[in-house]
């Protein structure tokens, strides 16, 4: 058996957690491989609308296991408020909701490194969901990081002072920057026991023990390929691998262990944050689709920008990740347009480029847009995608020469019923 990989190929909030949520009654195991509580992901089932962050989108169906890989960040804090919101749902948390050792723990003074950090920057800062996210991977990669299966070290509390001292230190250096740690500290201490309440493993083991044991297992991506650490619009990313790779590292598996790589994607193009954004359309087009689309963030609430779909920027992902197949994501939202547009190149300087450029930051690109006939139609009631309108199919055939990998679902809605698969 081999694991397969579901991760966005965007900027985050293709509708991830929605299609891990369609997905997992074909898998036995749902594993998440990095990102923390940046993370919101958005699974709507039975008149219910849910937000996860830090747990797998498989928690809510009956037997699949899901792990928290060690690529992962863990704010117990945060998390504690996540296991308090799933208590409704009876689901026994030991035995569905694995973590592992390895996974390292968001400190309070992560969180206010990276708020200090941010006001530092001004006009230049990266629009960080202010978890802590940076921070905790600066102290991972720096070797003073403290890790889950340091809780139930004799010397945690030394360990945590230790690092406390040196974070503080660094704050020291941001002079505007103010701060009280101690509420915050309280309740982190208080909520680092719901962690060693659960079951924490070594996952990279049980992982690829279950493999041997032929379980089916599906690697559940945060953020998207634009925010990846090594191939996003650098600086203005995440501090983790978003993409396939992403997976070896972030769960322990060989890369001759992956299979299938399910790359999701809008029929259109969302950022939440600052960074470059080539097909962006900061006009009344993109006001309706961030309207229509109810684009704001998951975990920050702030309005999510919108632009059409982007072929040089996706055409960049399928290659990064080595997509197998696609699922196109809120093909509903775009229903209200008479035309749709398609980014297929960038002209710079009056060059036409059709390669994601290094400097994209620095750039004035003007995307050349390619017009297809919208389909105007209320899509969220279909529940087979041979009743589509003519010119979605047309508009999903169209990707696919272009893209020159297969579309297997179209989501018209987000529910996990309304779900069409090809
Ligand atoms: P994720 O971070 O990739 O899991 O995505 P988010 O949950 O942050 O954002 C996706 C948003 O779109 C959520 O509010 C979903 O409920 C919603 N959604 C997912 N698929 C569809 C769809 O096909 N149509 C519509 N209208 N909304 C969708
Ligand atoms: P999901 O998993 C969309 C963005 C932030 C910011 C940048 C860095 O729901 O798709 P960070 O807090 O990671 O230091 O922020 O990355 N960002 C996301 N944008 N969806 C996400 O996750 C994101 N996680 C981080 O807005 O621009
Ligand atoms: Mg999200």
């Amino acid at each position: 058996m081999k694991v397969d990989v579901l991760l966005g190929l965007q900027w985050g909030d293709e509708g991830k957690g929605k299609v891990v949520d369609v997905l997992t009654p074909s898998y036995n195991l749902i594993a998440r491989f990095q990102g923390g509580p940046n993370a919101g992901h958005t699974l709507e089932f039975e008149g219910i609308k849910h937000v996860l962050h830090t747990v797998p989108s498989g928690i809510f169906r009956a037997d699949a296991i899901n792990v928290i890989g060690n690529g992962v960040v863990i704010d117990p804090i945060v998390f504690a408020a996540e296991l308090d919101k799933l208590t409704p749902f009876n689901i026994d948390l030991k035995s569905r909701l694995l973590i592992s050792k390895k996974a390292h723990l968001i400190l309070p003074s992560h969180r206010l490194l990276d708020a200090a950090s941010e006001q530092s920057k001004g006009s230049k800062k990266i629009g960080s969901t202010l978890k802590g996210i940076g921070p905790t991977y600066m102290d991972k990669t720096g070797r003073n990081g403290l890790r889950v299966g340091d809780l139930f070290s004799p010397s945690f509390e030394s360990k945590y002072a230790e690092l406390r001292e040196k974070h503080i230190r660094m704050l020291d250096h941001y002079a505007d920057f103010s701060y009280d740690l101690s509420d915050l500290e309280k309740e982190w201490f208080q909520k680092i026991d719901r962690i060693k309440s659960l079951t924490c493993i070594e996952s990279e083991h049980y992982i690829n023990a279950a493999l041997k044991q032929n379980k089916r297992i599906l690697a559940e991506g945060a953020q998207g390929t634009m925010l990846d650490i090594d191939f996003g619009t650098y600086p203005f990313v995440t501090s983790s691998n978003t993409v396939t790779a992403g997976t070896c590292t972030g769960l322990g598996v060989p890369p001759s262990a992956i299979g299938k790589v399910i790359g999701i994607f809008k029929a259109y193009c969302t950022r939440v944050g600052s960074g470059p954004f080539p097909s962006e359309l900061d006009n009344e087009t993109g006001e309706a689709m961030r309207k229509e689309g109810r684009e704001f963030g998951a975990t920050t609430g702030r309005p999510r920008r919108c632009g059409w779909l982007d072929l040089v920027q996706l055409k960049y992902a399928i290659m990064i990740n080595g997509v197998s197949e696609l699922c196109m994501m809120k093909a509903d939202v775009l229903g209200i347009f008479e035309d749709i547009m398609i980014c297929e190149a960038y002209e710079i300087d009056g060059q036409i480029v059709t390669e994601f450029p290094y400097d994209v930051n620095d750039l004035h690109i003007v995307p050349v847009l390619t017009k297809m006939e919208g389909w105007k139609a209320d899509l969220t009631g279909l529940t087979s995608y041979s009743d589509a309108p003519q010119a979605l199919k047309t508009y999903v055939d169209y990707l696919e020469k272009q893209l020159g990998v297969p579309i297997t679902m179209v989501s018209v809605g987000p529910d996990r019923a309304q779900t069409l698969l090809k």
